[in-house]
């Protein structure tokens, strides 16, 4: 924990939506009465027919019920569009830059994405999906895929995006989770000069699911695609006759909006459900006061939409701000390390918002990728995911933002639909891996993990928590509303359990640490470990495995697999080999284990549960601190492990 601070620039924070002054007042307003805070923040988004009631939620393990703004009815699509036709219909709401930069970037104006996401909404109803039903997107970073959602947004459909990298089973997973009528995909992606084949990856995922689902498919790179008549419907055809008017449809704040798979700390992923009209209050507000937005800006936030950061901040936040949101097709790395930089000049962008690890790639190559860009027009800098280390935030500061950019490190997750714990730039010192401060209306709280007992104290270290709601929180997990209660708050009864570890110094200030279940954080993206396991041990040739997360130089957490073979099964380099590519088939290429290790047995309790805790530190290479080992079923396991680990070099 550093305590070097860096206040905001008196010049900035006169210019800026929220300064120290006001975020003291507006934050003590949002806590103490938390219906009119809201209810009059509510009115930023276009209500077709306004709310009478603001807050509706009851924390209480077993009968938990999340509601926000429940009487009003609107459409998401018609405030992130719509509305801004007037005022703003001839300028741009997305800036798309393509992978390959001698390719044209696009400018999309407000009127195009209205007319364009009218066509994809009448195709989507003239292939029958009408409200409520699900639409998956399996897509590459191009314009289509924000037409796409606002589409299903329109005609009252859930989208449930799955990211590009997912594989074929992790698709049909979520398609048959969510019981998808149609998925819209493309022919190929292109990132980083590779191309991975969405529409064959789309083909492979549809043999098992249902045969009545409709699959939509964009011509992006025009490579060549299998064709299943019937099943298979041209977008561009489509779309080029389809009418460029779609009446947008009266919904009901707690409508889903959304569905977006995520990974826990047990069984297969489950789908987070966020709703319409407080997701978009919280993500549009967000976006504004966070990176302190201004008419005019231009905003780049480099997740892929497939991640909830694209969900709020490329596309929702953003254009129900009326914003001019940038999206890019590509890697930081590629042609070479200074893409992000070049694209920064190219668009002259305003606020920018990346993962420390790309900061941390990106600083590997040296500074002079950066220094020969032209970054004036940054005047916000902003990272998620992961704890962002001091040297990875002080390079950021000193090279991008050239010590004129206020850093906001947001810290949120997938269930919380926008930022919870995050410096508002005008307003907030920063310090170098703390994500500070609270956002209006959150109420965090550390609690001591085994007691549960709420640490009042300032300084504090212990699990992080919140104690009430706020509009933009997840409202259930989608077909297992027992599941949402049992993950998020059993353990602690009447919190939001975020699955974080947090401290909490001397000013109040917010530091995590990490998730403290069987979660690990890999370049800030999320993966269950029993995931990868049960991919393991599909191969014919594992009998068990256990995963844990190591600490990695660039992605911040690699994945480290411990692997017994069933008992005529030679370990082999080859083996090894063949056991990365399965989990990337099986799951998909973030999935990968970085390190494999053969493990003639597992450290299990005598009643067979395994313990990570052990396999972590060797992972770890912290053999001396392995704590209590007498209660292990066969102690000569852990020996052999460190032996073993320790002759890999
Ligand atoms: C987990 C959520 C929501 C954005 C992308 C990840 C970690 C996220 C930070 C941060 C430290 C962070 C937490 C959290 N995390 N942002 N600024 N500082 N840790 O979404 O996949 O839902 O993962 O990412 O561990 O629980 P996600």
């Amino acid at each position: 924990m550093s305590d070097t601070t860096y206040p905001p620039s008196a010049e900035f924070a006169s210019n800026a939506h929220v300064d120290a002054a006001k975020y003291k007042e507006m934050y003590a307003a949002s806590i103490n009465d938390p219906v009119a805070f809201w209810g009059e923040h509510g009115k930023r988004i276009d209500w077709i027919k306004p709310y009478t009631r603001v807050k509706d939620v009851n924390y209480d393990f077993g009968n938990v019920s999340i509601k926000w703004f429940e009487d009003g009815t609107l459409n998401v699509a018609a405030n992130c569009i719509d509305r801004h036709l007037e005022a703003r219909g001839d300028s741009t709401a997305i800036i798309w830059e393509p992978d390959n930069p001698e390719d044209a970037a696009q400018h999309i104006t407000y009127r195009e994405l209205y007319e364009n996401t009218c066509r994809m909404a009448n195709v989507l109803k003239d292939m029958g999906v009408g409200r409520g039903d699900r639409v998956v997107l399996y897509l590459p970073m191009i314009p289509e895929a924000a037409y796409a959602m606002l589409a299903c947004a329109r005609i009252g459909a859930i989208h449930s995006i799955v990211f590009a990298g997912f594989s074929p089973d992790a698709l049909s997973a979520r398609i048959n989770g969510c019981q998808a009528k149609v998925v819209i995909t493309a022919d190929e992606a292109p990132r980083g000069g590779r191309k991975t084949a969405l529409k064959s990856n789309t083909d492979a995922a549809l043999l098992h699911c249902s045969d009545k689902v409709k699959c939509l498919v964009v011509k992006h790179t025009g490579g060549q695609t299998t064709w299943i008549e019937g099943r298979d419907h041209d977008y561009n055809a489509l779309a080029s006759e389809a009418a460029t008017d779609c009446p947008p449809e009266e919904m009901n704040a707690e409508d889903p909006l959304f569905i977006l798979y995520t990974s826990g700390s047990t069984g297969q992923p489950k789908g987070v459900v966020h709703t319409s009209g407080g997701y978009l209050v919280y993500a549009a507000m967000t976006q504004e006061l966070v990176f302190d937005y201004h008419e005019g800006d231009v905003f780049w936030c480099t997740a892929d939409v497939g991640w909830v950061t694209g969900h709020s901040y490329i596309v929702y936040g953003p254009l129900a701000n009326g914003a001019t949101t940038l999206m890019f097709e590509g890697v930081p790395t590629y042609p070479d390390a200074s893409r992000f930089w070049q694209v920064c000049e190219k668009h002259k962008v305003n606020q920018f918002y990346t993962a420390p690890t790309a900061i941390r790639a990106l600083m590997g190559q040296g500074t002079e990728y950066v220094s020969k860009c032209d970054l004036s027009s940054l005047k916000v800098l902003g990272t998620v995911g992961e704890p962002i280390n001091p040297e990875a935030w002080n390079w950021y500061n000193d090279n991008v933002g050239q010590g004129r950019c206020p850093i906001v490190d947001t810290w949120w997750q997938t269930e919380t639909g926008g930022h919870l714990l995050t410096p508002l730039p005008g307003a907030i010192p920063t310090k170098p891996g703390s994500a500070t401060l609270p956002f209006f209306g959150i109420e965090p709280v550390v609690l001591e993990p085994e007691s549960g007992k709420e640490i009042t104290d300032t300084e504090a270290s212990g699990v992080l928590a919140l104690k009430d709601s706020w509009p933009g929180q997840m409202r259930t997990v989608w077909g297992d509303h027992e599941r949402f209660e049992a993950t998020y708050f059993q353990q602690y009864k009447g919190y939001y359990f975020s699955g974080d570890g947090c401290k909490r110094d001397a000013d109040g200030y917010y530091w995590i640490t990490g998730r403290v279940d069987d979660v690990i954080n890999v370049s800030g993206h999320r993966m269950g470990t029993a995931e990868v396991e049960s991919a393991l041990v599909a191969h014919a040739k594992v009998a068990e495995a256990a995963v844990v997360g190591y600490p990695h130089n660039i992605k911040g957490q690699g994945i480290y697999a411990y692997v017994t073979l069933m008992n005529d099964v030679e370990p082999t380099e080859e083996l090894r080999k063949e056991l990365e590519t399965w989990v990337r088939t099986e799951i998909g290429p973030i999935a990968k284990p970085d390190l494999i290790q053969w493990a003639p047995g597992l450290p299990k309790t005598r009643s067979g549960k395994i313990m990570r805790r052990i396999l972590r530190k060797i992972a770890e290479d912290d053999y001396g601190a392995l704590g209590d080992t007498s209660t292990l079923a066969d102690p000569g396991v852990v020996d052999e492990l460190i032996e073993n680990r320790m002759n890999r070099g």
